[in-house]
């Protein structure tokens, strides 16, 4: 009784606040930004809205904001916040989590036309716009035999990725992509414009690498760029029968990650006959082959793709395995050790429990409704997270002295029909997951934030001492909770 007339009274506030702001944002909007507001049935809003990587992030917005600048971007957010209007953002509309970043209703605010890209006078730093993805910065980049460390498959956007912590080819040399930003432009929840660097808003610079949308709307990173004309790099593929011998060379990888030029990706394809597939990665124009590679490339490939390849041709290479217009899930987890035995066992104990669990989904679910089912690892070793102390760190809360395995889980499918029978399956296959790596000591609670489902809590898992910054980061620099409370979408500190 206590909990029922506790609820009514503020499930129905909330419903009332809710049907007020959905119109009212737009209706806001449209006084003194008419131009960058764009109403449901024109070309931009039809392209806008549906300009999103996979159809489990399409919703129906109440109408598209595109701003022409971080001030237009500025003064639409006040107007937003006066009329106390849900907002989502969307970037590069990579996060594949329904609601993210998008909104029934609601404005959907689109970075398409914040599009700087700019290289500093001594070409150490790329001024770059949320507009973007990862292949246009390779792209214009590739042009001074440049790059940047960002996405490994070209589609992927640029914010988002910086702001989750961006795990790059590399990784080993520079920590997270985050790592490199050296400044940001943010707009504030009062509608102010702020850099935040090393010397100013050092507290909300911090936050902003591995913090996601908790404290502002970065309007621009100025990163490092790396010297790079072509890397040795490509994917190799092996068949079924190799499957244990990939999963001992993960192992054996993570495990010594003594050559910091290195970068893989090691992951399971289960199909009619599972494929294992490593993308190899080694920033060198001249060697091939590198020994620490050999653990794979000593394996038999069915097929490979290895060469000599900016990194802008790699990206796109990648990205030719994306596929548009899928509904998705990714699930994130980590197990942590230092020996090869330690590692080997994480890594068995998730493709076993992994591989158990999939007669149940393929029950339920057609094949050819399937797109692709993957398994895949992370390494994360000492040079890395070096690297990003050295670079002033982050707020992700690694510790150098462990080895991180962080693994996904994905699965794309066609048809909505299926998407309460997939949300089950993986919940209760992570959970199993985690419960076993758990029970052999294992376990980890970092979730990586762009492998991460919407079920999954992420800040957490940046340790307690981080989490509580992150929280009073965010209130001190949106004391009003914008972003907590108007901008429902993505991972919340609180
Ligand atoms: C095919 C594929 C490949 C991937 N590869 C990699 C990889 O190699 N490395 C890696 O680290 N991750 C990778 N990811 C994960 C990826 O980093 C995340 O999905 C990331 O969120 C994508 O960025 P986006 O700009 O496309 O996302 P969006 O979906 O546009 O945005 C993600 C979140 O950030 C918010 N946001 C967007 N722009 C801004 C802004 N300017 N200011 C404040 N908040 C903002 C959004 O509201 C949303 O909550 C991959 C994902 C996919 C689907
Ligand atoms: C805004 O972005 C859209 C989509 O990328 C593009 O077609 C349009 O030309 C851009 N407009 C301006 C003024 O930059
Ligand atoms: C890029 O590097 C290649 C090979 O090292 C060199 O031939 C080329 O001249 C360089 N181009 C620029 C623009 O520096
Ligand atoms: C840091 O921010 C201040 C403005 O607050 C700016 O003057 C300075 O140039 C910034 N530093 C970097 C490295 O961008
Ligand atoms: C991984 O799972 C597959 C399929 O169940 C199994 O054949 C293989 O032996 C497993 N390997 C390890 C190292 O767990
Ligand atoms: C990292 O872990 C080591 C060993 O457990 C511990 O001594 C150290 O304090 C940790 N460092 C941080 C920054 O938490
Ligand atoms: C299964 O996929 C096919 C295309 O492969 C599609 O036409 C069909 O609608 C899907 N089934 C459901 C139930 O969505
Ligand atoms: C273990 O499983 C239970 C339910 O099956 C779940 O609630 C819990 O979160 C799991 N533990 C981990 C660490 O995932």
């Amino acid at each position: 009784m206590r909990v029922a007339s506790f609820t009514l009274p503020l499930a129905s506030a909330i419903a009332t606040v809710a049907a007020r702001s959905i119109g009212a944002g737009c209706q806001a909007l449209k006084q003194p930004l008419g131009d960058a507001v764009f109403s449901r049935g024109t070309t931009v809003y039809n392209y806008e809205s549906s300009n999103f990587w996979s159809n489990t992030e399409i919703l129906s917005p109440g109408c598209v904001f595109r701003p022409q600048s971080a001030s237009q971007l500025a003064e639409g957010l006040e107007a937003l916040v006066g009329a106390n209007a849900e907002f989502a953002v969307r970037g590069g509309g990579h996060m594949g989590i329904r609601g993210s970043n998008n909104i029934n209703g609601g404005v959907l605010v689109v970075m398409s036309n914040l599009t700087t890209m700019e290289l500093k006078e001594d070409k150490s730093i790329l001024s770059v716009g949320p507009a973007y993805r990862w292949a246009d910065v390779y792209a214009f980049l590739g042009k001074s035999n440049l790059t940047a460390a960002g996405g490994r498959l070209g589609p992927v956007g640029v914010p988002g990725l910086l702001l989750a912590g961006g795990v790059n080819f590399y990784g080993n040399q520079v920590g997270f992509a985050a790592d490199t930003v050296i400044n940001y432009e943010v707009v504030l929840g009062d509608g102010s414009i702020v850099e935040a660097n090393k010397t100013s808003n050092s507290d909300l610079f911090w936050a902003l690498k591995g913090g996601s949308s908790n404290f502002g709307l970065v309007t621009r990173f100025d990163l490092q760029t790396i010297r790079s004309s072509k890397v040795w790099a490509g994917t190799w593929t092996v068949a079924a029968e190799y499957i244990d011998r990939f999963l001992a060379a993960t192992a054996e990888f993570a495990s010594d990650i003594y050559d910091p030029k290195t970068h893989v990706v090691p992951a399971l394809v289960p199909g009619d006959s599972t494929l294992a597939s490593v993308i190899l990665f080694y920033d060198s124009e001249t060697e091939n082959y590198p020994e620490i590679l050999k653990p794979f490339t000593d394996i038999p490939a069915i097929s490979n793709t290895m060469g000599f390849k900016t990194v802008a041709e790699f990206a796109a290479e990648t990205g030719e395995m994306v596929v548009d217009g899928i509904n998705d899930v990714f699930v994130a987890g980590t197990v942590k050790g230092t020996t090869y035995k330690e590692l080997h066992q994480g890594i068995s104990i998730i493709n076993t429990t992994f591989f158990n669990q999939l007669p149940k989904l393929y029950k339920q679910i057609p094949s050819a409704n399937i797109s692709t089912i993957q398994l895949d690892w992370q390494p994360i070793g000492a040079d890395w997270m070096k690297a990003s102390e050295q670079a002033g760190g982050n707020a992700l809360g690694l510790n150098s002295s462990k080895v991180y395995l962080c693994y996904a889980e994905v699965v794309e499918w066609i048809g909505s029909a299926y998407d309460g029978i997939v949300a089950d399956w993986i919940e209760e296959t992570t959970y199993a997951i985690n419960n076993a790596t758990l029970k052999a000591g294992l376990y980890d609670k970092f979730n990586y934030m762009g492998d991460s489902a919407g079920f999954q809590s992420i800040f957490p898992g940046y340790g307690e001492k981080n989490h509580q910054k992150l929280i009073s980061i965010a209130q001190k620099y949106d004391p009003h909770g914008v972003f907590q409370t108007l901008m429902p979408g993505g991972f919340k500190v609180y």
